[in-house]
């Protein structure tokens, strides 16, 4: 049975979903995502089908003509997010400097406008962020980004930093997976940690927080689910780069990543 919740996006099942044609696959499950070959019809999608919806819900295509996002992998959120919202320009970063085969065909033939991809750049190199932005947005303020690169705190804060004030007031910021220092699972909890020795994401997400509470012309609103985040963009123009530290004030005391 389809099930149609958005326009054009219809779910073939709790982990089968099309967009436009385009048929996605949703797995968290590293044995079937990392295996799993991707095509220009055909992508996996990491994540679970709740935090399908709720990317959905928040993401009006009216709305949103311009889209930067970091993390490709396989290329699956940015052919969805594609497919879904049809933007004018969609920037997209990946770390890996192979190119995604499945990705650059999608890209050949999507129905939207520009999706160019940005393959070989760290999020956490400011000066290429900040390159790519002002080439290819032009004076184009940014309606939504999305961050599912490394989900590290130093790398996410940083392009935060960067990419932020390229929002438009009411724009979206979306962080996903900022919870893996918290997930009920054997690799993040257990025998010292996949990353025991990083600061947890949760350190960006108190700063965000402090921001939020201390003027709402930067950030006007910010919404915490459990492996998502959302930030809204005040109204108040920003500097670039736009330094969370110099942002909140918390008595005179300085934030220290203490997770
Ligand atoms: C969780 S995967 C992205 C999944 C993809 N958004 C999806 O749902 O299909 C994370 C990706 O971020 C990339 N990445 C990791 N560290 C990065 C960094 N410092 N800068 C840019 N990309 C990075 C990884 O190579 C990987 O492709």
């Amino acid at each position: 049975m389809s099930i149609d919740t958005h326009a054009g996006l219809h779910w073939l099942s709790d982990d089968v979903l099309e967009v436009g044609g385009t048929r996605f696959l949703l797995s968290v499950d590293p044995e079937v995502y990392t295996v799993h070959p991707a095509t220009s019809r055909e992508f996996m999608l990491v994540k679970r089908k709740e935090m399908v919806d709720w990317l959905v819900d928040r993401l009006p295509p009216e709305e949103i003509s311009t889209i930067f996002e970091v993390g490709l992998y396989k290329g699956g959120s940015t052919a969805f997010l594609n497919a879904l919202l049809r933007p004018e320009i969609h920037l997209a970063v990946e770390l890996e400097a192979e190119p995604v085969t499945a990705l650059d065909e999608f890209a050949a033939t999507a129905a939207s406008g520009q999706l160019k991809r940005f393959y070989g750049v760290d999020q956490a190199d400011e000066i290429a962020l900040a390159g790519i932005l002002e080439e290819h947005l032009e004076d184009r303020p940014l309606d939504l980004i999305v961050d599912d690169a490394s989900h590290l705190y130093r790398e996410t804060r940083s392009t935060f930093e960067v990419t932020f004030p390229r929002l438009r007031p009411g724009g979206r910021y979306i962080i996903e997976d900022w919870n893996w220092a918290h997930m009920d699972e054997d690799l993040w909890q257990y025998a010292g940690g996949y990353w025991a020795d990083r600061p947890a994401l949760t350190n960006l997400i108190v700063e965000l927080v402090m921001v939020a509470g201390t003027d709402r012309s930067a950030i006007a609103e910010i919404t915490v689910d459990r492996d998502m985040v959302e930030v809204v963009r005040g109204d108040r123009s920003l500097p670039t780069p736009f330094r969370l530290a110099t942002a909140y004030l918390n008595r005179g005391l300085r934030f220290r990543p203490i997770l």
